[in-house]
Protein backbone atom coordinates (compact mmCIF):
# COMPACT_ATOMS: atom_id res chain seq x y z
CA UNK A 1 0.00 0.00 0.00
CA UNK A 2 1.38 3.69 -0.99
CA UNK A 3 1.82 5.69 2.27
CA UNK A 4 0.32 8.91 0.47
CA UNK A 5 -1.04 9.59 -3.10
CA UNK A 6 0.91 11.74 -5.22
CA UNK A 7 2.35 12.39 -8.98
CA UNK A 8 2.93 8.99 -9.50
CA UNK A 9 -0.76 7.93 -9.18
CA UNK A 10 -2.02 11.04 -11.35
CA UNK A 11 0.81 9.64 -13.87
CA UNK A 12 -0.23 6.48 -14.09
CA UNK A 13 -4.26 8.16 -14.35
CA UNK A 14 -3.44 9.61 -17.60
CA UNK A 15 -1.72 7.22 -19.06
CA UNK A 16 1.70 7.97 -18.86
CA UNK A 17 3.35 4.43 -18.48
CA UNK A 18 2.30 3.87 -21.98
CA UNK A 19 2.90 6.85 -23.65
CA UNK A 20 6.77 5.56 -24.32
CA UNK A 21 5.34 3.37 -27.23
CA UNK A 22 6.98 0.82 -26.49
CA UNK A 23 5.82 -2.87 -25.99
CA UNK A 24 5.23 -4.91 -22.42
CA UNK A 25 8.51 -7.68 -23.58
CA UNK A 26 10.47 -4.51 -24.27
CA UNK A 27 9.94 -2.56 -21.31
CA UNK A 28 10.94 -5.62 -19.56
CA UNK A 29 13.76 -6.31 -20.96
CA UNK A 30 15.28 -2.54 -20.45
CA UNK A 31 14.17 -2.69 -17.02
CA UNK A 32 16.54 -6.13 -16.64
CA UNK A 33 19.16 -4.75 -18.45
CA UNK A 34 18.63 -1.73 -16.23
CA UNK A 35 18.83 -3.66 -13.09
CA UNK A 36 22.07 -5.54 -13.79
CA UNK A 37 24.23 -2.59 -14.72
CA UNK A 38 23.15 -1.47 -11.06
CA UNK A 39 24.03 -4.46 -9.36
CA UNK A 40 27.08 -4.68 -11.06
CA UNK A 41 28.35 -1.01 -9.61
CA UNK A 42 26.47 -1.98 -6.09
CA UNK A 43 29.29 -2.31 -3.53
CA UNK A 44 26.51 -3.46 -1.01
CA UNK A 45 25.36 -0.28 0.65
CA UNK A 46 26.30 2.29 -1.64
CA UNK A 47 26.18 2.51 -5.33
CA UNK A 48 29.55 3.65 -7.33
CA UNK A 49 28.53 5.45 -10.92
CA UNK A 50 30.91 3.87 -13.09
CA UNK A 51 33.72 0.92 -12.42
CA UNK A 52 37.21 2.52 -12.94
CA UNK A 53 35.91 6.07 -13.59
CA UNK A 54 33.85 7.03 -10.50
CA UNK A 55 35.00 4.31 -7.68
CA UNK A 56 33.46 6.26 -4.47
CA UNK A 57 30.10 7.44 -3.72
CA UNK A 58 28.44 10.33 -5.10
CA UNK A 59 25.88 12.33 -3.22
CA UNK A 60 22.84 13.17 -6.15
CA UNK A 61 23.92 9.96 -7.92
CA UNK A 62 23.19 8.05 -5.00
CA UNK A 63 19.98 9.69 -4.64
CA UNK A 64 18.80 9.24 -7.60
CA UNK A 65 19.94 5.69 -7.74
CA UNK A 66 17.85 5.15 -4.74
CA UNK A 67 14.84 5.63 -7.05
CA UNK A 68 15.66 2.67 -9.73
CA UNK A 69 16.74 0.50 -6.51
CA UNK A 70 13.24 0.92 -4.99
CA UNK A 71 11.50 -0.90 -8.01
CA UNK A 72 14.05 -4.40 -6.65
CA UNK A 73 14.64 -4.14 -3.36
CA UNK A 74 12.82 -0.89 -1.08
CA UNK A 75 15.46 -2.00 1.79
CA UNK A 76 18.28 -1.23 -0.32
CA UNK A 77 16.66 2.02 -1.79
CA UNK A 78 16.89 3.34 1.17
CA UNK A 79 19.80 2.55 2.27
CA UNK A 80 21.80 4.18 -0.59
CA UNK A 81 20.85 7.63 1.22
CA UNK A 82 21.14 6.29 4.32
CA UNK A 83 24.95 6.29 3.48
CA UNK A 84 25.49 9.29 2.22
CA UNK A 85 23.65 10.34 4.99
CA UNK A 86 25.96 8.78 8.03
CA UNK A 87 28.65 11.21 6.22
CA UNK A 88 27.00 14.09 6.42
CA UNK A 89 29.23 16.90 8.27
CA UNK A 90 28.46 18.47 12.10
CA UNK A 91 27.66 21.70 10.27
CA UNK A 92 24.96 20.40 8.32
CA UNK A 93 27.02 20.08 4.92
CA UNK A 94 25.96 16.32 2.99
CA UNK A 95 29.46 15.97 1.02
CA UNK A 96 29.54 15.70 -2.91
CA UNK A 97 31.89 12.82 -2.26
CA UNK A 98 32.02 10.03 0.13
CA UNK A 99 35.50 7.69 -0.13
CA UNK A 100 34.49 4.65 1.16
CA UNK A 101 37.27 2.89 -0.23
CA UNK A 102 41.31 3.67 -1.31
CA UNK A 103 41.47 3.66 -4.92
CA UNK A 104 44.25 5.21 -6.92
CA UNK A 105 42.31 5.68 -9.59
CA UNK A 106 40.36 9.12 -9.42
CA UNK A 107 41.40 12.85 -9.19
CA UNK A 108 41.07 14.81 -6.93
CA UNK A 109 41.80 11.62 -4.08
CA UNK A 110 41.38 12.18 -0.43
CA UNK A 111 44.63 13.34 -0.27
CA UNK A 112 43.86 16.64 -1.84
CA UNK A 113 40.69 17.64 -0.46
CA UNK A 114 42.11 17.14 3.13
CA UNK A 115 39.12 17.69 5.05
CA UNK A 116 40.49 15.21 7.75
CA UNK A 117 37.14 13.11 8.55
CA UNK A 118 37.64 9.83 9.54
CA UNK A 119 35.97 8.29 6.10
CA UNK A 120 37.01 10.94 3.70
CA UNK A 121 34.95 13.38 2.27
CA UNK A 122 34.99 16.07 -0.04
CA UNK A 123 34.44 19.75 0.60
CA UNK A 124 31.42 20.55 -1.16
CA UNK A 125 28.23 19.85 -1.92
CA UNK A 126 26.05 18.56 -4.77
CA UNK A 127 22.45 19.34 -6.21
CA UNK A 128 19.82 18.52 -3.06
CA UNK A 129 17.78 15.39 -4.66
CA UNK A 130 17.37 13.43 -1.22
CA UNK A 131 14.24 15.73 -0.48
CA UNK A 132 12.93 14.94 -3.74
CA UNK A 133 13.68 11.29 -3.70
CA UNK A 134 12.68 10.60 -0.14
CA UNK A 135 9.63 12.14 -1.09
CA UNK A 136 9.22 9.73 -4.44
CA UNK A 137 10.74 6.12 -2.23
CA UNK A 138 7.52 7.70 0.60
CA UNK A 139 5.18 7.90 -1.45
CA UNK A 140 5.54 4.49 -3.70
CA UNK A 141 6.17 2.38 -0.54
CA UNK A 142 4.67 -0.85 -0.88
CA UNK A 143 5.97 -1.49 2.56
CA UNK A 144 4.39 1.37 4.20
CA UNK A 145 5.57 0.78 7.75
CA UNK A 146 8.82 0.43 6.36
CA UNK A 147 8.69 3.57 4.74
CA UNK A 148 7.53 5.31 7.87
CA UNK A 149 10.34 4.18 9.92
CA UNK A 150 13.11 4.90 7.03
CA UNK A 151 11.75 8.39 6.25
CA UNK A 152 11.28 9.82 9.69
CA UNK A 153 15.06 8.96 10.17
CA UNK A 154 15.91 11.11 7.27
CA UNK A 155 13.80 14.08 7.94
CA UNK A 156 15.82 16.00 10.53
CA UNK A 157 19.13 15.54 8.57
CA UNK A 158 17.34 16.28 5.07
CA UNK A 159 15.93 19.29 6.93
CA UNK A 160 19.58 20.64 8.46
CA UNK A 161 21.29 20.36 5.23
CA UNK A 162 18.71 22.61 3.70
CA UNK A 163 19.27 24.85 6.60
CA UNK A 164 23.17 24.64 5.63
CA UNK A 165 22.21 25.70 2.57
CA UNK A 166 20.60 29.09 2.85
CA UNK A 167 22.84 29.77 6.09
CA UNK A 168 25.88 29.51 4.45
CA UNK A 169 25.29 30.24 0.87
CA UNK A 170 23.22 32.75 1.30
CA UNK A 171 24.05 34.99 3.94
CA UNK A 172 22.67 38.08 2.05
CA UNK A 173 19.39 36.49 2.35
CA UNK A 174 17.94 36.82 -1.23
CA UNK A 175 16.05 33.65 -1.17
CA UNK A 176 18.54 31.99 -3.38
CA UNK A 177 21.75 29.69 -3.00
CA UNK A 178 25.22 30.39 -4.80
CA UNK A 179 27.39 27.46 -5.61
CA UNK A 180 31.24 28.39 -5.08
CA UNK A 181 32.49 25.76 -7.43
CA UNK A 182 31.51 24.52 -10.53
CA UNK A 183 31.46 20.85 -9.29
CA UNK A 184 28.60 21.61 -6.51
CA UNK A 185 26.27 22.32 -9.81
CA UNK A 186 26.88 19.03 -10.83
CA UNK A 187 26.88 20.22 -13.78
CA UNK A 188 31.06 21.01 -14.20
CA UNK A 189 32.02 22.23 -17.17
CA UNK A 190 28.84 24.02 -18.36
CA UNK A 191 29.14 27.21 -20.27
CA UNK A 192 27.33 29.14 -17.73
CA UNK A 193 30.50 28.70 -15.47
CA UNK A 194 32.81 30.06 -18.41
CA UNK A 195 32.15 34.09 -17.99
CA UNK A 196 32.78 33.98 -13.52
CA UNK A 197 35.72 31.68 -13.99
CA UNK A 198 37.63 33.40 -16.24
CA UNK A 199 38.34 35.63 -12.59
CA UNK A 200 39.63 32.22 -11.11
CA UNK A 201 43.24 32.51 -11.04
CA UNK A 202 45.11 29.34 -12.71
CA UNK A 203 49.23 30.43 -10.97
CA UNK A 204 50.35 28.42 -7.85
CA UNK A 205 48.06 25.48 -8.67
CA UNK A 206 50.62 22.22 -7.04
CA UNK A 207 51.21 19.61 -9.88
CA UNK A 208 48.68 17.08 -10.74
CA UNK A 209 47.58 14.28 -12.80
CA UNK A 210 44.22 13.75 -14.19
CA UNK A 211 42.89 10.16 -13.99
CA UNK A 212 39.40 10.96 -15.80
CA UNK A 213 40.70 11.60 -19.13
CA UNK A 214 42.72 7.99 -18.50
CA UNK A 215 39.00 6.17 -18.48
CA UNK A 216 37.58 8.07 -21.07
CA UNK A 217 38.38 10.25 -24.54
CA UNK A 218 39.73 13.62 -23.42
CA UNK A 219 37.79 15.47 -25.87
CA UNK A 220 34.34 14.29 -23.70
CA UNK A 221 35.63 15.98 -20.65
CA UNK A 222 36.72 18.99 -19.56
CA UNK A 223 40.16 20.79 -20.52
CA UNK A 224 42.98 20.89 -18.93
CA UNK A 225 42.56 25.18 -18.37
CA UNK A 226 39.09 24.02 -16.56
CA UNK A 227 40.91 21.62 -14.26
CA UNK A 228 43.41 24.20 -12.90
CA UNK A 229 40.90 26.17 -12.01
CA UNK A 230 38.87 23.79 -10.20
CA UNK A 231 41.74 22.59 -8.28
CA UNK A 232 42.57 26.40 -7.46
CA UNK A 233 39.52 27.01 -6.16
CA UNK A 234 39.64 23.40 -4.35
CA UNK A 235 43.09 24.38 -2.64
CA UNK A 236 41.85 27.98 -1.61
CA UNK A 237 39.21 26.32 0.29
CA UNK A 238 41.34 23.55 1.73
CA UNK A 239 43.42 26.68 3.05
CA UNK A 240 40.68 28.15 4.87
CA UNK A 241 40.15 24.86 7.08
CA UNK A 242 36.60 23.79 4.92
CA UNK A 243 35.16 26.83 7.19
CA UNK A 244 32.00 27.07 5.51
CA UNK A 245 31.29 30.38 7.30
CA UNK A 246 34.05 31.42 5.61
CA UNK A 247 34.00 30.00 2.18
CA UNK A 248 31.73 31.86 0.12
CA UNK A 249 32.92 35.33 0.72
CA UNK A 250 36.13 33.90 0.15
CA UNK A 251 35.37 32.47 -3.29
CA UNK A 252 35.80 34.25 -6.58
CA UNK A 253 33.38 32.10 -8.38
CA UNK A 254 29.85 32.48 -7.08
CA UNK A 255 26.95 31.52 -9.16
CA UNK A 256 22.91 31.52 -8.69
CA UNK A 257 22.48 28.56 -10.76
CA UNK A 258 18.57 28.32 -11.43
CA UNK A 259 18.18 24.77 -11.67
CA UNK A 260 19.89 24.09 -8.92
CA UNK A 261 18.08 26.56 -6.53
CA UNK A 262 14.71 24.71 -8.07
CA UNK A 263 15.81 21.55 -7.10
CA UNK A 264 16.12 22.92 -3.65
CA UNK A 265 13.07 24.38 -4.04
CA UNK A 266 11.32 21.25 -4.52
CA UNK A 267 13.49 19.23 -2.40
CA UNK A 268 11.81 21.73 0.04
CA UNK A 269 8.35 21.35 -0.80
CA UNK A 270 8.74 17.38 -0.84
CA UNK A 271 10.41 17.18 2.39
CA UNK A 272 7.43 19.18 4.21
CA UNK A 273 4.87 16.83 2.62
CA UNK A 274 6.48 13.75 3.99
CA UNK A 275 7.14 15.64 7.65
CA UNK A 276 3.70 16.18 7.49
CA UNK A 277 2.49 12.69 7.04
CA UNK A 278 4.56 11.61 9.90
CA UNK A 279 3.13 14.49 11.61
CA UNK A 280 6.46 16.50 12.38
CA UNK A 281 4.90 20.04 11.35
CA UNK A 282 7.99 22.30 12.95
CA UNK A 283 10.10 20.49 9.79
CA UNK A 284 6.85 20.42 7.52
CA UNK A 285 6.46 24.47 8.07
CA UNK A 286 10.41 25.45 8.08
CA UNK A 287 11.19 23.31 4.39
CA UNK A 288 7.43 25.26 3.39
CA UNK A 289 8.76 29.11 4.26
CA UNK A 290 12.18 28.31 2.42
CA UNK A 291 11.10 27.15 -1.01
CA UNK A 292 8.01 30.47 -0.68
CA UNK A 293 10.83 32.41 -0.54
CA UNK A 294 13.04 30.47 -3.24
CA UNK A 295 10.16 30.46 -5.68
CA UNK A 296 9.74 34.21 -5.10
CA UNK A 297 13.03 34.56 -5.52
CA UNK A 298 13.71 32.33 -8.46
CA UNK A 299 11.54 34.86 -10.68
CA UNK A 300 14.28 37.19 -10.86
CA UNK A 301 16.42 34.69 -12.80
CA UNK A 302 13.84 34.53 -15.77
CA UNK A 303 15.31 36.34 -18.97
CA UNK A 304 13.11 37.44 -21.57
CA UNK A 305 15.97 37.38 -23.94
CA UNK A 306 15.83 33.74 -24.11
CA UNK A 307 12.90 32.48 -22.99
CA UNK A 308 13.86 30.58 -20.35
CA UNK A 309 15.91 31.11 -16.59
CA UNK A 310 19.91 31.99 -16.35
CA UNK A 311 22.35 32.17 -13.61
CA UNK A 312 23.27 35.38 -11.73
CA UNK A 313 26.82 36.30 -11.35
CA UNK A 314 27.05 37.17 -7.28
CA UNK A 315 30.79 38.96 -7.62
CA UNK A 316 29.98 40.98 -11.05
CA UNK A 317 26.12 41.36 -9.89
CA UNK A 318 25.27 40.56 -13.65
CA UNK A 319 23.12 38.03 -15.51
CA UNK A 320 25.13 35.27 -16.56
CA UNK A 321 24.06 35.12 -20.73
CA UNK A 322 24.42 31.00 -21.59
CA UNK A 323 21.13 29.33 -22.12
CA UNK A 324 21.78 26.07 -20.55
CA UNK A 325 19.86 23.26 -19.07
CA UNK A 326 20.19 24.78 -15.77
CA UNK A 327 17.79 27.59 -17.16
CA UNK A 328 14.93 24.75 -18.10
CA UNK A 329 15.11 22.53 -14.40
CA UNK A 330 13.43 25.16 -12.37
CA UNK A 331 10.29 23.80 -14.21
CA UNK A 332 10.76 20.87 -11.40
CA UNK A 333 9.45 23.61 -8.80
CA UNK A 334 5.91 25.17 -8.86
CA UNK A 335 6.96 27.66 -10.95
CA UNK A 336 3.58 29.88 -12.49
CA UNK A 337 1.53 28.17 -15.37
CA UNK A 338 2.80 30.56 -18.06
CA UNK A 339 6.60 29.87 -17.15
CA UNK A 340 5.91 26.30 -17.51
CA UNK A 341 4.68 27.27 -20.73
CA UNK A 342 7.06 29.11 -22.30
CA UNK A 343 9.72 26.35 -21.27
CA UNK A 344 7.85 23.92 -22.79
CA UNK A 345 7.88 26.16 -26.41
CA UNK A 346 12.03 26.35 -25.75
CA UNK A 347 12.07 23.04 -25.40
CA UNK A 348 10.30 22.92 -28.92
CA UNK A 349 12.93 24.96 -30.53
CA UNK A 350 15.74 23.03 -28.97
CA UNK A 351 14.26 19.80 -30.48
CA UNK A 352 14.65 21.87 -33.85
CA UNK A 353 18.55 21.76 -33.39
CA UNK A 354 18.81 18.56 -32.49
CA UNK A 355 17.58 14.69 -32.95
CA UNK A 356 17.55 13.93 -28.83
CA UNK A 357 16.26 15.67 -26.07
CA UNK A 358 16.97 17.42 -24.03
CA UNK A 359 20.50 19.19 -25.09
CA UNK A 360 22.39 20.85 -21.94
CA UNK A 361 22.83 23.96 -24.18
CA UNK A 362 21.25 25.55 -26.45
CA UNK A 363 22.62 24.17 -30.13
CA UNK A 364 22.96 27.65 -31.83
CA UNK A 365 24.97 29.05 -29.28
CA UNK A 366 28.95 28.88 -31.05
CA UNK A 367 30.29 27.54 -27.73
CA UNK A 368 27.40 24.66 -28.02
CA UNK A 369 30.47 21.77 -28.28
CA UNK A 370 28.20 17.80 -29.12
CA UNK A 371 30.19 15.66 -27.39
CA UNK A 372 31.83 17.76 -24.26
CA UNK A 373 30.17 16.17 -21.23
CA UNK A 374 27.79 19.37 -19.64
CA UNK A 375 28.52 21.63 -22.60
CA UNK A 376 25.92 19.67 -25.33
CA UNK A 377 25.22 16.02 -24.35
CA UNK A 378 21.77 14.73 -23.12
CA UNK A 379 22.17 13.06 -19.31
CA UNK A 380 19.39 11.12 -19.01
CA UNK A 381 18.92 12.61 -14.65
CA UNK A 382 18.19 16.11 -16.43
CA UNK A 383 15.37 14.45 -18.36
CA UNK A 384 14.05 12.63 -15.49
CA UNK A 385 13.58 15.88 -13.93
CA UNK A 386 12.18 17.90 -16.43
CA UNK A 387 9.64 14.89 -17.14
CA UNK A 388 8.54 15.13 -13.71
CA UNK A 389 8.17 18.79 -13.64
CA UNK A 390 6.48 18.85 -17.03
CA UNK A 391 4.08 16.37 -15.78
CA UNK A 392 3.05 18.36 -12.63
CA UNK A 393 2.58 20.69 -14.67
CA UNK A 394 0.17 19.28 -16.82
CA UNK A 395 2.70 19.69 -19.93
CA UNK A 396 2.35 15.60 -21.13
CA UNK A 397 2.91 15.62 -24.84
CA UNK A 398 6.77 17.31 -23.88
CA UNK A 399 6.98 14.76 -21.30
CA UNK A 400 6.68 12.15 -23.30
CA UNK A 401 8.54 13.42 -25.80
CA UNK A 402 11.55 13.52 -23.87
CA UNK A 403 11.21 9.84 -22.55
CA UNK A 404 10.41 8.49 -25.56
CA UNK A 405 13.82 10.18 -26.71
CA UNK A 406 15.79 8.81 -23.38
CA UNK A 407 14.47 5.46 -24.53
CA UNK A 408 15.81 5.72 -27.77
CA UNK A 409 19.11 6.20 -26.47
CA UNK A 410 19.51 3.71 -24.54
CA UNK A 411 18.25 1.55 -27.48
CA UNK A 412 20.90 3.42 -29.62
CA UNK A 413 23.65 3.24 -27.45
CA UNK A 414 23.45 1.13 -24.14
CA UNK A 415 23.88 3.17 -20.84
CA UNK A 416 26.39 5.84 -21.56
CA UNK A 417 27.20 8.31 -19.22
CA UNK A 418 25.80 10.65 -21.61
CA UNK A 419 24.93 11.12 -25.08
CA UNK A 420 25.57 13.38 -28.37
CA UNK A 421 22.30 14.88 -28.57
CA UNK A 422 22.64 15.27 -32.54
CA UNK A 423 24.15 11.73 -33.42
CA UNK A 424 23.15 9.77 -30.14
CA UNK A 425 26.75 8.43 -29.85
CA UNK A 426 27.46 7.01 -26.10
CA UNK A 427 29.98 9.61 -24.39
CA UNK A 428 32.19 9.09 -21.02
CA UNK A 429 31.81 6.22 -19.18
CA UNK A 430 30.01 3.19 -19.83
CA UNK A 431 27.31 0.84 -17.42
CA UNK A 432 26.48 4.19 -15.70
CA UNK A 433 24.50 3.67 -12.22
CA UNK A 434 22.15 6.79 -12.61
CA UNK A 435 21.12 5.96 -16.45
CA UNK A 436 20.47 2.73 -15.40
CA UNK A 437 18.41 3.97 -12.90
CA UNK A 438 16.50 6.83 -14.71
CA UNK A 439 15.35 4.04 -17.49
CA UNK A 440 14.09 2.21 -14.65
CA UNK A 441 12.13 5.19 -13.59
CA UNK A 442 11.09 5.99 -17.07
CA UNK A 443 9.40 1.87 -17.92
CA UNK A 444 8.13 1.40 -14.43
CA UNK A 445 7.93 -2.40 -14.86
CA UNK A 446 7.49 -4.44 -11.81
CA UNK A 447 9.69 -6.87 -11.34
C1 LIG B 1 30.47 14.07 -12.97
C2 LIG B 1 29.14 14.80 -13.11
C3 LIG B 1 28.44 14.87 -11.78
C4 LIG B 1 28.29 13.46 -11.22
C5 LIG B 1 29.62 12.70 -11.18
C6 LIG B 1 29.46 11.22 -10.87
O1 LIG B 1 31.34 14.78 -12.15
O2 LIG B 1 29.32 16.07 -13.65
O3 LIG B 1 27.19 15.49 -11.90
O4 LIG B 1 27.72 13.47 -9.95
O5 LIG B 1 30.24 12.79 -12.43
O6 LIG B 1 28.60 10.61 -11.77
Amino acid sequence: MSATPGVEDERRMDGGAESDGLDEATRRALFDRAAAVIAENDRGSYTVPAKGLYPFQWNWDSCLTALGQSHVDERRAWQEIETLFEHQWEDGMVPHIVFHEHDDGYFPGPGVWGTGRATPTSGISQPPVAGFAVGRLFERARDSELARERARALLEPIDRWHAWFYANRDPERTGLVALIHPWESGRDNSIDWDTAFERVPTEGVAPYQRRDTQHADPAHRPTREQYDRYIWLLERFRRLDWDNARLHEASPFRIVDPGFNAILIRSCLDLATVAEALGESSIAASNRARATRGLAALESLWSEAHGQYVCHDRVSGEAVDSASIGGLLPVLAPIPAARAHALVARLEVLGEGVRYLVPSHDPTDPRFDAKRYWRAPVWLIVNYLIVDGLRLAGEHAMADRIERDSLALIDVSGFAEYYDPISGEPCGGASFTWTAAMVMEFVRVSP
